[in-house]
């Protein structure tokens, strides 16, 4: 039998030596962070009963097609945002803008931001999806929150989470006090009530070591030679240098990639790569890589994009993109070696006998 602590019970104990002010604005704002994803989360599990599935017939800010989920995921945390006295402002994967509270922008101490619906391409394949937030400070509380107000580096989140909405609903939240597990009570959401989340694990720490990656395969031709090099030496297995076999994942859902490396162990990479030099990686700093960084990290793995922490990135622009490498902590490490290696070998050069590469002409 579980510990039977609701969402508030579990966060009240876990925030006990924070002032008693913020830790109540804190837990009420995730209070209506939960609160939202309990929508999202019946939304997604009535599916196309409730015409939640397909094309949305629009794009968001950056070009990219909007499922119908991704916008039902947006408008309710927008709602509930909106309807949070502590919130100042937030900023959406799927909005080019901020948005604020007329009735908080002033007094809020927070700001949100947040990924709604992580992993969308998978929603008509009844594949896990997930929502991925951040709390930050409003520094300049008083004053309306602009864009600017965004631009702090991971390491000021006061808090970071992600909703898997899988087989259950599972919320995995931190509070810079290491990460705790939350399962939805899908019976309590009946009728509209409040949603109940029960806290189904306390204080989650991730394996050191790992004999499981996941990276997307079809983008190898377009990676760096250290990751080149890393994922080379998994294939090889129990002859190659690293003399064990590995195991491969990809979900193609951020959240569910994480939450299988908080369970198990692992290290998932979404590199830089050299399809698109201006965009730099495929994910988004403040909605995807931050959040998970600190989860990550307060979890005892590490996060990082190859050559930074990923925690010390400022971001220039709401929307900006970058390499993420996260996991098992000695594992990510080998990687960051490799990244800082002056004489990186490239694969072929390990492996004489039995190249996985082409060799380059002499
Ligand atoms: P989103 O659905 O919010 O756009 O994010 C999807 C992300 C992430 O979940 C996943 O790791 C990656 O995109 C999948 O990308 P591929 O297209 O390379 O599979
Ligand atoms: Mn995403
Ligand atoms: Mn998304």
């Amino acid at each position: 039998m579980h510990d039977t602590s609701t969402l508030q019970q579990a966060l009240a104990q876990n925030l006990f030596d924070a002032p008693p002010e913020s830790a109540k604005a804190l837990i009420e704002t995730l209070g209506a962070i939960a609160q939202a994803c309990a929508h999202i989360s019946d939304i997604a599990a009535q599916g196309v009963l409730v015409g939640a599935h397909g094309l949305a017939e629009s794009a968001n800010s950056q070009g990219e097609d909007q499922k119908k989920l991704d916008v039902l995921s947006d408008e309710l945390m927008s709602r509930h945002l909106g309807a949070c006295p502590h919130v100042a402002g937030w900023a959406s994967e799927e909005h080019e803008r901020q948005q604020q509270s007329w009735d908080h922008e002033k007094q809020g101490r927070y700001l949100v931001v947040y990924d709604p619906l992580d992993g969308s391409s998978n929603i008509e394949a009844n594949i896990s999806v997930g929502t991925i937030f951040s709390v930050l400070p409003h520094t300049y509380r008083g004053a309306p929150p602009s864009d600017s107000s965004y631009m702090q580096p991971g390491h000021a989140q006061l808090a970071a989470g992600y909703v898997l909405y899988g087989p259950a609903t599972i919320m995995v939240l931190t509070c810079r006090r290491g990460v705790l597990v939350f399962t939805l009570d899908r019976n309590s959401t009946r009728g509209g009530a409040p949603a109940v989340w029960v806290l189904t694990q306390d204080q989650v720490s991730i394996p050191v070591q790992t004999r499981e990656f996941a990276i997307n395969m079809s983008n190898q031709r377009f990676w760096e030679k250290p990751v080149q090099r890393y994922v080379a030496e998994c294939v090889a297995g129990e002859g190659g240098p690293r003399m064990k076999d590995f195991n491969m994942r990809w979900v193609a859902s951020m959240v569910a990639e994480v939450h299988r490396i908080m369970t198990r162990g692992g290290v998932f990479m979404y590199p830089r790569d050299t399809r698109t030099p201006l965009k730099p990686g495929r994910l988004r700093l403040m909605y995807e890589a931050a959040p998970m960084a600190l989860l990550i990290e307060q979890a005892g793995g590490r996060a990082v994009t190859g050559t930074s922490e990923l925690l010390d990135l400022v971001p220039d622009t709401l929307h900006q993109r970058v390499p993420v490498i996260l996991g098992s902590h000695e594992e990510v490490s080998r990687i960051v070696g490799y990244h800082a290696d002056p004489h990186e070998n490239v694969s072929w050069q390990l492996f004489k006998t039995r190249s996985l590469f082409v060799q380059p002409q002499a």
